[in-house]
């Protein structure tokens, strides 16, 4: 039921967001220092959760009270039943996710205390993708915002090619907003269908961005040097770790976002992820500028390093209690 005032108010009327990649197992340690090789550590804490970015993307969404539904393939094997549990429990749809008959991803996370760092080893065994088939069985006239991760580009061209020929002769379209972490050059032909386009940190080295002002002129520079009539050109969010977020607008006009300090880092798994989430909740749902919605992003992001997993992160919306 909605209640005024509470979170799940600010979702009604709206339709559904639909996120498209995968879903993973997380094993997550924690220990004091970085491991030697070949020794024996005891952690001080641990936890597995269901990971992986668009899934993660989904848990923020729904914690927020938003109709969500994550489109990814899924595996029958029995130990695989978890995350299909976790997501059913959570309200995510998943009844347009297809399934194979392969061992589910899975990654070993290592957050270590000293350093304050985390480290992610990802076994995905070459399990499937979903592919053009599995989203041409979708109704899109049910989803108000579409977020891809951009993994395989072959997958996902087809995918956002059929949303532009949506939104062609509709009058509410669909927003799509994609996620940059790999690849960029093999990626880049995706920019042309996106509405917001985030890249992250991981970017830096391989494409030689020094710093967040010089990522973003960089992305400028290249958006300005595509071909073709008509391209549409997405606002850009390069996020920058603790030195907060850079945006690029529709002009190429470069803003900084500052980062929040979050009061203690206990578990950084999924900040990005959860950035991701808070960002859509804050345009979508709450219809608030870009500037606005990265700096609550950030917040967010911030605060779920304060604690293991992601089902504290909308208490940041509940009234203060008097
Ligand atoms: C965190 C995460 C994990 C997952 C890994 C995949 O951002 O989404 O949940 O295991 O990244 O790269």
């Amino acid at each position: 039921m909605t209640q005024y005032g509470h979170k799940l108010s600010w979702a009604v009327g709206k339709k559904t967001v639909l996120c498209i990649g995968t879903t993973t197992i997380d094993f997550v340690s924690t220990i004091k220092r970085f491991p030697e090789e070949n020794s024996h550590q005891k952690v001080i804490g641990g936890y597995w959760i269901r990971g992986g970015k668009a899934s993660n993307n989904c848990t923020v969404l729904a914690n927020l009270g938003v109709k969500v539904e994550f489109l990814g393939m899924l595996s029958s094997w029995s130990v695989f039943q978890v995350l299909v549990d976790d997501l059913k429990s959570r309200g995510i749809i998943i009844d347009n996710c297809p399934t194979c008959d392969q061992g589910a991803p899975f990654s070993s996370v290592i957050l270590t205390k000293a350093t304050k760092t985390r480290n992610i080893v990802y076994c995905n065994n070459n399990f499937p993708y979903v592919s053009i088939d599995d989203f041409r069985k979708l109704n899109l006239n049910q989803y108000g915002w579409i977020h891809i991760r951009a993994l395989y580009f072959d997958k996902s061209l087809p995918m956002v090619k059929d949303i532009e020929a949506y939104n062609a002769n509709r009058k509410e379209k669909i927003v799509l907003s994609m996620e940059f972490d790999n690849n960029l050059d093999d990626m880049w032909p995706l920019m042309d269908y996106c509405d917001y386009a985030v890249f992250s940190k991981k970017l830096a080295q391989p494409n030689g961005w020094v710093s967040l002002e010089d990522a973003c002129m960089q992305l400028d520079e290249r958006l300005r040097m595509r071909w073709g009539l008509n391209l549409k050109r997405p606002y850009v969010v390069v996020l920058w770790g603790d030195q907060g977020a850079g945006i690029l607008d529709l002009n190429g006009n470069f803003t900084h976002v500052k980062p929040h300090k979050p009061k203690r880092i206990v578990d950084a798994l999924g900040a990005g992820d959860t950035f991701v989430g808070a960002f859509i909740y804050a345009l979508y749902i709450r219809e608030r500028s870009v500037s606005v919605a990265v700096d609550f992003g950030n917040r967010m992001a911030s605060y779920k390093c304060t604690k293991n997993g992601y089902d504290h992160i909308a208490n940041i919306l509940l009234p203060p209690i008097l």
